[in-house]
């Protein structure tokens, strides 16, 4: 397995990035609780050779940006800095996209400024917006290549189809979508960015913590290795796929060096033939089912009150 995958032809990183999303306050909302061992952490996730971290002006929104420049800036060399635009926060643990141009524009120069940047080393499309052409906001994003103030773009949320639409207008560095033991990657998607060479930065690549407890092959790997089933779960990711780049996300020092050893773990070909039929226990289905439906009647409720008003 390569330990390290080319965003350009003159930027490598290691194939284990940093996502910084849990670095807020519950709900990504918010500063963390102990800022100071955020701090930490960013910090030790560098000097253990991560080198790529993962944010968003949305986490927080905006603090999350303020706290890596505050505990990164000035950045090592060949750090890579990856953010996003087009998402906005209407509140805790809410969500909405704008990808209008106009929008993507004002979030980029927001970041840089945020970020103490003159250029961000990449730059991704947090999800497309349904309400504007994809064309439109990658046109957006690649004036911006072209102005110097982004680097290398990337997309998130998208399908094989979206990527092939969008390479039409911009080169595209990277993919980021969500991808681990439980939720797979679109096939196609995964063969497509394999026969162009674009990495994929693997988001929830513990299913938010799920894989962190190990049930079915899992936890049996994991014990039979004397692993924690956090490194089997990456390793599984690193040996999916050459184009595969996990970004897991940490508060703890403990497991950021117990996720970076997961480079070093390789599975032999029936441990990979057993990973490959894990599926997410029908406990932990049933409640995430019962979460969706509350955040639907949430929802809900919310577009009632805001047709009475
Ligand atoms: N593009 C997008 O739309 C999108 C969406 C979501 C996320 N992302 C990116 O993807 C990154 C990763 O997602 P994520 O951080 O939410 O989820 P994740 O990496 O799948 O899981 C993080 C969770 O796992 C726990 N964990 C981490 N290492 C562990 C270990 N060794 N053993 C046990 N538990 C462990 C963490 O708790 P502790 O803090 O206790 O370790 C945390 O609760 C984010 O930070 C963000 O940068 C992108």
């Amino acid at each position: 397995m390569d330990r390290v995958i080319r965003l350009a032809a003159d930027l490598e990183v290691g194939r284990l990035g940093f996502g910084a999303m849990q670095l807020c306050g519950p709900g990504v909302w918010g500063d963390p609780p102990d800022r100071s061992r955020a701090r930490a952490v960013l910090r030790r996730a560098v000097e253990l050779g991560v080198g790529l971290i993962d944010t968003a002006d949305a986490y927080g929104p905006e603090s999350n940006e303020r706290l890596i420049a505050e505990a990164l800036h000035p950045y090592p060399p060949g750090l890579v800095i990856a953010t996003k635009g087009g998402q906005l926060r209407p509140g805790p643990g809410e969500w909405s996209v704008d990808g209008r141009p106009q929008h993507l524009r004002r979030a980029c120069e927001a970041s840089l400024r945020r970020l103490h940047l003159e250029r961000i080393d990449l730059y991704q499309l947090h999800a497309p917006d349904p309400r504007v052409p994809l064309e439109e906001s990658v046109g957006a994003l690649e004036r911006l290549r072209e102005e110097g103030k982004i680097r290398l773009l990337g997309l998130c949320n998208v399908d094989a189809a979206q990527l092939r639409r969008a390479r039409a207008v911009a080169p595209i560095a990277a993919v980021q979508n969500r991808f681990n033991l439980f939720d797979r990657v679109e096939p196609e998607l995964l063969a497509l960015c394999e026969r162009e060479a674009i990495p994929l930065l693997c988001w929830f690549p513990l299913a938010n913590g799920e894989l962190g407890t190990g049930a079915g092959a899992l936890g049996r790997i994991a014990r039979s290795r004397g692993l924690a089933p956090a490194q089997v779960a990456l390793a599984w990711l690193l040996a999916r796929s050459p184009v595969t780049l996990p970004i897991p996300g940490t508060g703890s020092p403990a497991h950021l060096e117990q996720n970076l050893e997961a480079l070093d773990v390789s599975l032999d070909r029936a441990e990979m033939a057993a990973l490959e039929d894990q599926r997410r226990p029908l406990g932990a289905r049933l409640r995430r089912l019962a979460r969706g439906g509350a955040r639907r009647s949430r929802h809900l409720a919310r577009a009632l009150r805001s047709r009475r008003a």
